[in-house]
């Protein structure tokens, strides 16, 4: 088989490192791909965001599936013109995709069909939401509407923060007309859980659980990123609260979507808070998430493709899907300066890292120049360790961590630290 493979993180290496297992596979193309993925597809360069060119480039090499892993290409329908021709996809169609693309969709769905989210209004113009926002309680929590690379959600804990969120948001259009509309929600608490899960329209095969870590800064704290490191499983997302989840977030999900027209085939990926009052959904995304997959896929024991071939053919009941008993933490080495303005082309000396037993080291953000490992992105690598314990994974991901130089380097240090300690308290 042929493969195409939208993307370029590290979300879309530890995809292609998985698939790969596979020996039916004889191809992949990755679109763009990067640095680190040079070594296990071929990249072609042409932009995520480009469908025209990446159907024409589907077609023209004979690609027999295509995995369309970021969410700009799918909110923008890159699945249903590759499906219009004759490609079939791993991934939502752009009607389903809304449930990522706009966050008053995702909330109003939830709300017609009783699932639990926090409460919640919609607003249109800054007048409105500045009024409201003058005489509700804080911290309150503001959204934009629409795709903001993660970075569109702030929590205000006063109404002088507030008037500034919706200055940027929708006022100074910091996220294009992502901002048009914003969501102002009661604020929750709780542990986060993330889960990704197949789903083909009708079943829905959870993955193991896992717990991002957004913040910059040791201890959670600082400026939200695209995510700085992840473990699996998540220690606070028990039996009870997966069956829980299943029951009163899962297939509704999946049922709503249907009875919306728009159902729901790829990976839809639950970002859940355990409140005090029963788990409810923060996010949805229509898609793996980052860097959650770079933990999630090294604990997969079986077959990747196969799973999502049936996720696209609408088989996944008959398809076994497993994951292993053990743990994965993965920790992010970033550019100097990330979140904010980064720096860029800095060589980077792996010095063995990604020949470590039970040790991936997962691309994003790099680039091969002149036959050197430069960065190329805020977030450069992904290391990840497996083990049978989450103790060990940690300190596993860190050794191989520590080993890797590049100007400027930055990682944080607590990665997998909380969730350990609620693991020993279990
Ligand atoms: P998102 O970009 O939607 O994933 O939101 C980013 C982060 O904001 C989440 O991971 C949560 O930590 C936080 N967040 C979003 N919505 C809420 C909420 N209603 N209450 C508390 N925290 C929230
Ligand atoms: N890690 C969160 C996301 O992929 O959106």
């Amino acid at each position: 088989m042929r493969l195409l493979v939208v993307g370029g993180g590290g979300r879309e290496h530890a995809l292609i490192k998985a698939l790969k297992k596979n020996p039916k596979i004889e191809k992949i193309f990755a679109l763009p791909g990067n640095g680190g993925i040079a070594a296990d597809a071929e990249c072609v360069g042409i932009n995520a965001k480009d469908i025209p060119s990446i159907v024409d480039f589907a077609v023209a090499n004979a690609v027999d599936f295509a995995v369309v892993a970021p969410d700009d290409p799918l909110v923008l329908g890159a699945v249903d013109e590759l499906n219009a021709a004759g490609i079939p996809c791993f991934g939502p169609d752009k009607a389903a995709a809304a449930i990522e693309g706009s966050k008053v969709f995702a909330k109003e769905l939830m709300q017609k069909y009783g699932i639990p989210t926090a409460d919640f209004e919609v607003f249109d113009d800054a007048d409105s939401a500045l009024e409201y926002l003058k005489s509700c309680e804080y911290p309150a929590v503001i959204k934009a509407d629409g795709l903001a690379l993660g970075k569109g959600v702030v929590i205000p804990s006063n109404f002088e923060e507030a008037q500034e969120a919706i200055r940027t948001i929708m006022v100074d259009r910091a996220f294009g007309a992502s901002g048009n509309r914003v969501i102002i929600e009661q604020c929750l608490k709780g542990p986060e859980v993330s889960v990704l899960a197949f789903a083909d329209g009708k079943t829905v095969v959870p993955m193991v659980s896992s717990m991002d870590h957004k913040r910059i800064g040791d201890g959670d704290v600082g400026p939200n990123t695209g995510g700085m490191g992840a473990v699996a499983p998540n220690p606070y997302y028990t039996k009870e609260i997966a069956s829980e989840c299943m029951e009163r977030i899962f297939l509704p999900t999946i049922d709503a979507m249907n009875k919306e027209g728009r159902p729901f085939r790829g990976c839809l990926y639950f970002g859940l808070m355990l409140t005090a009052s029963g788990p409810m959904v923060i996010e949805y995304n229509c898609r793996f998430g980052d860097p959650e997959t770079q933990v999630v896929l090294p604990l997969m024991e079986s077959d990747l493709l196969s799973a999502m071939l049936a996720t696209a053919n609408g088989t996944l009941a008959d398809t076994p899907i497993r994951f292993g008993s053990g743990s994965a933490c993965c920790v992010v080495a970033a550019s100097k300066g990330y979140p904010k303005a980064y720096e860029t082309g800095k060589e980077i000396h792996l010095k063995g890292a990604d020949e470590l037993p039970n040790v991936d080291v997962f691309h994003a953000g790099t680039a091969l120049k002149d036959g050197k490992l430069t960065t190329s992105g805020g977030r450069v690598l992904g290391v990840t360790a497996v083990a049978d314990d989450l103790g060990t994974a940690i300190e596993k991901a860190y050794a191989a961590a520590s080993r890797i130089e590049f100007d400027g380097i930055y990682t944080r240090k607590d990665i997998g630290k909380r969730a350990l300690a609620a693991n020993n308290t279990r």
